[in-house]
């Protein structure tokens, strides 16, 4: 059994060792994993992106895998090829702009509501059911990480909560959870764009707030919710995520302790700027790292 003052310097040089980690601030870093470590799983909450973050990017022939929202894309085109295209130019149109970057946040922003709006739209026009959105998928590209599965089992085992905020549809990773793990874990709670069932069970609205990939704070929790009194007091947080908008995820719960920001780069290499960009607004960035073995070291680190 290490001592608590050990396990930090250890993580620290295993960090060093590996390649697709880029840890900017090494100093910092280590100042926030010693108060991890000292306050243990009862103070610590981790709070993380679904699509490309918990989820796979990429397969191993380097072709791109599918986002909770693209499980539609691939489904309806198989069935439906003309709606199946409107989801298609949707993204084509719109995936530009989210990730363009000349145009600022609030330039994104209506271009997003459009998109998301759009999109939900036809899924709600569609009325399609709960039992064909199960089907999609169990059909779909979505894939875990590696060690994704016992991750969010470790982290129920040592009750820390999960909280599994995205900007995707939060049925669809519902229903992958529950595919994967064959429930889905107590500790585990979803804020996210949720499909609203009608007596028949078939989709006829979206929930409220809409989130996108721009909107993902405080302004989108509702804090009446049971989960938000359980993460109360937890102060530590990891935040775990994959693009610019995941990196005020944390902004909301209130506490003063740090959060120590893990970013997932599925960027291209070439792209110096945006590295540079995701080094200075994440903690720890990994690149093109289909594991979840950095969160998990972390996390049995402070255990
Ligand atoms: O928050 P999260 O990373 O899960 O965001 C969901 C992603 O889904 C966005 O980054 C966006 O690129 C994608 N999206 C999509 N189709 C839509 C709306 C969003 O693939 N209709």
């Amino acid at each position: 059994q290490l001592k608590k003052t050990e396990v930090v310097p250890l993580l620290m040089e295993w960090f060093v060792q590996q390649q697709q980690i880029i840890c900017a601030n090494p100093t910092e870093v280590a100042a926030k994993l010693r108060k991890m470590v000292a306050g243990g799983a009862r103070k610590t909450v981790v709070i993380s992106d679904f699509d490309y973050t918990l989820s796979r990017f990429a397969n191993e022939k380097g072709e791109r895998l599918s986002t909770t929202h693209g499980v539609f894309d691939d489904n309806v085109m198989r069935l439906n090829p003309a709606l199946g295209q409107q989801f298609v130019d949707l993204k084509n149109k719109y995936y530009p702009i989210e990730f363009c970057p000349i145009l600022t946040q609030e330039e994104k922003i209506p271009h997003m509501e459009k998109w998301w709006g759009t999109s939900h739209s036809l899924i709600v026009n569609e009325k399609f059911s709960k039992n064909t959105i199960e089907d999609f998928v169990r059909q779909s590209r979505i894939v875990f990480k590696d060690g994704a599965e016992d991750f969010i089992q470790s982290l129920d085992a040592h009750n820390i909560p999960l909280v599994i905020f995205s900007a995707g549809i939060g049925n669809i990773i519902e229903y992958f959870l529950e595919q994967k793990l064959g429930a889905i874990p107590r500790n585990t709670h979803f804020i996210s764009n949720m499909i609203l069932f009608d007596e028949e069970e078939k989709a006829c609205a979206f929930s409220e707030p809409l989130i996108h990939t721009f909107c993902k704070n405080s302004s989108v929790i509702q804090k009446e919710t049971s989960f938000f009194h359980e993460i109360n007091g937890r102060v530590n947080v990891i935040l775990l995520g994959d693009s610019m908008g995941d990196i005020h995820m944390d902004v909301g719960v209130e506490r003063d302790g740090p959060t120590l920001k893990v970013g997932y780069y599925n960027g291209s290499l070439d792209d110096t700027a945006a590295l540079k960009h995701y080094e200075e607004v994440y903690d720890i960035v990994l690149i093109h790292d289909p594991t979840l073995d950095v969160a998990q070291k972390i996390v049995d680190m402070i255990n």
